[in-house]
C-alpha cells in the first residue's frame, strides 16, 4: 500500500460556499483543470452543497468529498449525515477527525476511528485528520500525540486501500505558518511508520510553498483549506503536485 500512484489533492472548504456558489465555482474549475493529467482532485463542499458539486463535476476527473460522516446508517442523531447517504448522493469520499471537529465538536480518538470504520465499510473513501497543537510540538510531545491518534485509527481499521490520513499540526492550520518541508516529512515518515497508507499533508498549503512539500519523500499530495476556496489557487496547487508525480 504505502503510496499513491498519483498524488492527490484535497480541497477542504469547510463553512464556505452554499450550493449556487458551489454550481458556478466546480464549472470553473472543471473547466480550468480539465487538461492536468498526473494528480488525483477532490473537493469537499458542505453538506447542502454537495449534490451541487456531484452534478457539476459530472464528466469531470475532480471528486467529490464530505467533511464528516457518521459510524451508523441511521438513527436519532440530530445533525449528522450518514455514508450511505453520502453515496446516495453521488459522494465519494469524506473527511473524518479534522481537527476543527476534534477542538470545536467534540470529536475523540474513538469517534474518528468508528467514522473512519464506517466510511470505508459502507464504501467511501475517507481521508482521516492528525496533528499535534503547538503546545504539544513546543513540549516534545508530537510523536506521542501521532502514536496515540494513528493508533487508534490503525486498531480500528489497520490499513485499507481507500484509508489515506492527514497530517495537518493544528498550528498551521489558517495560520500561514506552514510546517518546513523537514518538519512535513519527519512527521509523515513517523505516521507511515506506524500505518503505512497514503499521508496528505495540509495546513497553510498555498501555490508557492505546495511544490516544496509535496516534493517530499513520503507526503502524497495536499489537504488544503484557504487556498482551495479560490479556482486560480486551487488548480496552481493541483498543477504543482502533478510535477512531482
Ligand atoms: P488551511 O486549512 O489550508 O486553511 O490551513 C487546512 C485544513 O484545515 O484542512
Amino acid at each position: 500500500m504505502g503510496r499513491r500512484a498519483t498524488p492527490l489533492v484535497a480541497g477542504n472548504w469547510k463553512m464556505f460556499k452554499g450550493p449556487s456558489e458551489t454550481a458556478s465555482f466546480c464549472a470553473a474549475l472543471a473547466a480550468r483543470l480539465h487538461a492536468l493529467d498526473g494528480v488525483a482532485v477532490a473537493v469537499c463542499p458542505p453538506y447542502v452543497s454537495l449534490t451541487k458539486a456531484v452534478h457539476a463535476l459530472v464528466g469531470a476527473r475532480i471528486a467529490v468529498f464530505a467533511q464528516n460522516a457518521h459510524w451508523q446508517e441511521t438513527g436519532a442523531f440530530t445533525g449528522e449525515v450518514s455514508p450511505g447517504m453520502l453515496l446516495d448522493a453521488g459522494v465519494a469520499g469524506a473527511i473524518v477527525g479534522h481537527s476543527e471537529r476534534r477542538r470545536l465538536f467534540g470529536d475523540t480518538d474513538e469517534t474518528v476511528a468508528r467514522r473512519a470504520v464506517h466510511a470505508l465499510e459502507a464504501g467511501l473513501e475517507a481521508i482521516a485528520c492528525v496533528g499535534e497543537l503547538e503546545a504539544e510540538r513546543e513540549g516534545g510531545l508530537t510523536e506521542d500525540v501521532l502514536r496515540r491518534q494513528v493508533g487508534a485509527i490503525a486498531a480500528e481499521v489497520g490499513s485499507h486501500e481507500r484509508l489515506t490520513l492527514a497530517y495537518e499540526p493544528v498550528w498551521a492550520i489558517g495560520t500561514g505558518r506552514t510546517a518546513t518541508p523537514g518538519q512535513a516529512q519527519e512527521a509523515h515518515a513517523f505516521i507511515r511508520s506506524l500505518l503505512d497508507v497514503p499521508i496528505l499533508y495540509g495546513g497553510s498549503v498555498k501555490p508557492d510553498n505546495a511544490a516544496e512539500l509535496m516534493a517530499q519523500p513520503d507526503v502524497d499530495g495536499a489537504l488544503v483549506g484557504g487556498a482551495s476556496l479560490d479556482v486560480e489557487s486551487f488548480a496552481a496547487i493541483c498543477e504543482r503536485a502533478c510535477s512531482r508525480s
